[in-house]
């Protein structure tokens, strides 16, 4: 037996973890406590500061519900989220269009919706339409692409938070047909602030951030034989579009509603964006993320 110090410990706990048999628990679990034990070395946390972190924890992990993933806002906020999309990116055998966040509002089971279709049940403000192509990397039509958006009010509410839940708004599904098109009718989204009423929001305000997200409508687009696709189209007017909260935005999935005479609805400003998708190995997905529901379920 040796007498333990905060260096010997660290050793001393990836010892005692050694014969862990599944590989990959093993090389994440020992980088976790090397980089923690790294952590409070640097700091040199206090026990103060310790129960703190455990407090914080503690309340993230009693904010979720089945409509609300703390422990992902978190993720997001400290940038964790943007850095394993990216990581995934990365071992793709081949990418798509820029990829984004998915973020805690997706929910599956949104109407399949006619091509063409108002996403937003009851719209107050100006409609604007977005169009453009699903194709391959070599820009081949995909036909039977699903696209699936979602999005705030004007007012900058997800249905979640306006609706509490009850029923789905500002979210559709689409079909793409032998042309590989899509277009919807939609309202332009207000930028809005990330959930601030829970643990997350009082540490985002203590960091002296805004915890506002730049307007954007979210897109997962999947057909056979290629990889998913999470992204989102951003706003360029937003005041926010540099300053995002969870580090989402990206030059290539900046758009502008303009006047455009080549839009399937004449009469309404249009956004012109095309998806390309990469092949994919089967089952291999881009999605970083999950409808929050199922994660509950999951832990159930
Ligand atoms: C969103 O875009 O919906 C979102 C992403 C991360 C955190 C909060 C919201
Ligand atoms: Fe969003």
């Amino acid at each position: 037996m040796r007498d333990l110090d905060e260096f010997t410990v660290t050793d001393e706990a990836l010892e005692q973890m050694a014969r862990t048999k599944n590989p990959r628990l093993k090389e994440i679990m020992d980088a976790a406590v090397r980089h923690l034990h790294a952590f409070a070395r640097d700091v040199n946390l206090t026990p103060e500061e310790w129960l703190t972190g455990i407090q914080f924890l503690t309340q993230v992990g009693h904010a979720c519900t089945p409509l609300r993933q703390e422990f992902i806002l978190l993720s997001d906020v400290l940038g964790l989220s943007a850095v394993v999309n990216a990581l995934h990116d990365k071992k793709a055998r081949e990418l798509g269009s820029q990829s984004s966040l998915l973020g805690p509002f997706y929910r599956e089971g949104a109407p399949l919706l006619p091509m063409g279709a108002q996403i937003v049940e009851t719209p107050t403000v100006e409609e604007i339409v977005i169009y453009g192509k699903i194709t391959d990397n070599d820009g081949t039509p995909l036909p039977n692409a699903l696209i699936q958006v979602w999005q705030t009010s004007e007012r900058g509410g997800y249905d979640l938070q306006e609706r509490q839940g009850e029923s789905m708004d500002m979210r559709g599904n689409f079909m793409t047909g032998a042309d590989g098109a899509y277009h919807f009718r939609t309202v332009r989204p207000l930028g809005y602030s990330i959930p601030m009423d829970g643990p997350v929001g009082t540490m985002v305000v203590s960091q002296g951030r805004h915890g506002m997200r730049p307007s954007h409508i979210h897109c997962l687009i999947g057909a056979e034989g290629h990889r998913e696709l999470v992204t989102a189209l951003y706003f360029g007017d937003d005041p926010n579009i540099d300053s995002d909260t969870v580090f989402g935005v990206s030059q290539a999935l900046v758009v502008e509603a303009k006047d455009d005479p080549a839009s399937p609805i004449p009469g309404l400003r249009a956004v012109h964006y095309d998806f390309r998708l990469a092949k994919a190995a089967p089952g291999e997905s881009g999605r970083v993320g999950a409808d929050p529901t199922k994660l509950m379920k999951a832990a159930e």
